[in-house]
């Protein structure tokens, strides 16, 4: 086999000629290449088991063991992405990035599908690559050189929680360890980041985890937090990726966006989410 890399859309590439549970070390320099630069990467008809799962996410870094979701029941690193038919709320149905409320936020995450509904359950990413090369002269001025703070108390927490309709709907665990979120310090990291892997420069603020811009007043960092999600949610910088069976995305938390669509009511949809540990931002 030999691997190809298409562009997919306007944002991420799909990676075509790779078996993620039989890669050549030459494959997986090309796809660190890929996924450095298109911020998202696409595999379809793979056919891997939790176990390559694991092993392909090892490759890439060290697995994060998520704090806050489900777990699979006999692999701790994989985190359950699931809706079941009855359920109505989503995980991820919001735009965000995972990790940012960590000192060191995640590189990124590999989600695997494992079972899908017949219709919808697509998921869209926004590139931040390309949302900052487009900023406003002005919003560029005030974003470069700023700070912003980050907080996972308002979504995973016990109070005032994103995910409270997901807990209320039968408590069914899919998120929990409220009293971990709880007890988290805020971060802070530059609005702006040099990607470690790429060098090249992203809008590093998100819609779900970030609370407000330092030195700023609570009025003025709204306004600048919401111009630049504003600008960032342009749909020239979103893409959708709709699911097959055999579809796995490494996407990277640096450099993109994403937000699963929650449409397929009444139907299960179950995927699998490994992340990777990441580094200091600048
Ligand atoms: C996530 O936000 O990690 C899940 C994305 C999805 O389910 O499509």
């Amino acid at each position: 086999m030999v691997m190809e890399i298409r562009p997919h859309g306007k944002v991420g590439a799909e990676i075509l000629g790779v078996d993620l549970g039989n890669l050549a070390e030459a494959d997986l320099a090309g796809i660190r290449a890929a996924f450095a630069d298109h911020g998202v990467v696409f595999f379809r008809d793979q056919t891997i088991d939790e176990d390559a799962h694991i092993a392909f996410c090892r490759r890439l870094g060290t697995i994060n063991i998520n704090r806050f979701f489900a777990a699979h029941p006999r692999y701790p690193e994989i985190a359950l992405v699931l809706k079941e038919p009855e359920q109505t709320t989503n995980i991820g149905g919001g735009w965000h990035t995972d990790h940012s409320y960590d000192v060191e936020p995640a590189l990124g995450s590999v989600l695997v599908a494992r079972e899908l509904p017949p219709q919808g359950g697509a998921t869209a990413f926004a590139s931040m690559y390309a949302a900052y090369d487009a900023l406003p002269a002005d919003l560029r001025a005030l974003a470069d050189g700023a700070r912003a703070v980050h907080s996972a108390r308002h979504i995973f927490g016990s109070r005032n929680s994103a995910y409270a309709a997901l807990r209320e709907e039968g408590d069914d665990g899919r998120i929990g360890n409220a009293a971990a979120a709880d007890v988290l310090d805020d971060v802070t990291h530059p609005v702006v980041i040099t990607h470690p892997l790429s060098g090249k420069r992203a809008l590093y603020v998100n819609p779900a985890f970030t609370t407000a811009i330092v030195g700023l007043d609570a009025d003025e960092s709204r306004a600048l937090l919401d111009a630049l999600y504003t600008h960032a949610l342009s749909p020239e910088f979103q893409e959708v990726f709709h699911w097959q069976p055999g579809s796995v995305a490494l996407w990277d938390n640096r450099s993109t966006w994403h937000y699963a669509h929650n449409d397929y009511h009444g139907h299960r949809r179950e995927l699998h989410r490994i992340t990777i540990e990441g580094e200091p931002l600048h």
